[in-house]
């Protein structure tokens, strides 16, 4: 069911010094910032040959990132997003499964405008996965 990885999502706590950082010691290539207000996030992009980290700071008061930093505020890894081919067939699948998908399981359009959904990070080992359909 799983195919690629698509990204990494790392939360930051300052975006600017964030790009810094990775562009001017690490040497990658990272994008301009994008706001998501429908997300509450501000993303960058960081663009490797195989995959991409996203980070992504704050945006706004109700932003889902926030009891993140409050809790790691030096920032920390979010979520990893494997693609799928079929977002309706592997949710079908998960729930089967026992999986919990949140927001009630509905896929929606995601930062790439593609469609996603979140499983329960305590059903994957403490860790939040995404699965976006490619
Ligand atoms: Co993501």
């Amino acid at each position: 069911m799983l195919g690629r990885v698509n990204h990494v999502a790392l939360v930051v706590p300052d975006l600017a010094s964030a790009t810094e950082a990775y562009r001017d010691t690490l040497g990658a290539t990272v994008s301009l910032p994008q706001a998501l207000p429908e997300h509450g996030v501000t993303v960058v992009f960081v663009e490797l040959p195989n995959t991409k980290i996203e980070l992504l700071e704050p945006l706004g008061e109700d932003s889902p990132i926030a009891a993140f930093l409050d809790k790691n505020p030096s920032g920390g890894m979010h979520h990893v997003c494997y693609e799928v081919g079929d977002i309706f067939a592997a949710r079908d699948h998960l729930v089967r499964a026992g999986a919990r998908v949140l927001g009630g399981g509905d896929p929606r359009i995601g930062a790439h405008g593609k469609p996603v959904l979140f499983l329960h990070p305590k059903d994957f080992f403490g860790t939040l996965i995404e699965l976006e359909q490619v």
